[in-house]
């Protein structure tokens, strides 16, 4: 979807996402040390934001201006870039990079993820959740095209060199009408191993 949409989306809502980082970045992140990290299509920040309030120095990159804006109002402590994500490029290395919910073809994801990669200082870590392929069948919401829908060998496919904290499908709760349904997610994990370069 291009960025138009996305604004229009933004538009049509107060907040598009919850205030709260999601469940599994708050869950698994919580203790990690605090250093430089970067949010790709962080949308209106809510990680970026919660991850800099930990005392991370975030750089949180949309190509969304509307979801840019919110971020700002709410964070003048997080670096927001207006930008496309297949196209930006950074200045400087990050100790976390953080990609959540980024739904694009395999063909323009993967060299995202593995330009990402390579960003990564030595012991930094690729922190990736999204909608899971099984999401359509077994899960609630999210996206339902199968070709933009994140799979987890696919993932570790991009990731080469980085050694795999953890990769699996997990479910994360959502609060309907009809009381708590699970939402199916893709969470992918992987580290530099104490390694600077291209990977
Ligand atoms: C589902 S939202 C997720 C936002 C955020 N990561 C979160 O979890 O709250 C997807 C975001 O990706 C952004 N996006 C999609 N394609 C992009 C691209 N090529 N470059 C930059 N941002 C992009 C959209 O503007 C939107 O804010």
């Amino acid at each position: 979807m291009e960025s138009g949409k996305w604004d229009e989306k933004y538009r049509a809502t107060d907040r598009l996402w919850s205030v709260k980082p999601n469940l599994f970045v708050a869950d698994r992140l919580s203790h990690a040390k605090p250093g430089v990290g970067l949010d790709l299509a962080s949308g209106e920040g809510r990680n970026a934001i919660w991850l800099s309030e930990l005392g991370w120095s975030m750089t949180a990159v949309d190509f969304s201006e509307i979801a840019v804006e919110r971020g700002r109002a709410v964070s003048d402590t997080v670096g927001f870039v207006v930008a496309d994500v297949l196209t930006w490029e950074p200045s400087i290395t990050f100790d976390l990079v953080l990609i959540a919910y980024l739904h694009l073809s395999e063909d323009l994801l993967g060299p995202v993820v593995e330009k990402a990669c390579a960003w990564l200082e030595p012991d930094g870590e690729i922190f990736m959740i999204g909608h899971d392929r099984s999401n359509i069948e077994e899960g609630h919401g999210g996206p339902q095209v199968p070709e933009i829908l994140w799979d987890v060998e696919l993932i570790r496919s991009w990731l080469r060199r980085l050694t795999v904290i953890e990769a699996q499908v997990v479910r994360r709760p959502v609060d309907t009408d009809e009381g708590v349904v699970f939402a199916r997610d893709t969470l992918v994990r992987a580290r530099v191993s104490g390694r600077r370069g291209p990977v």
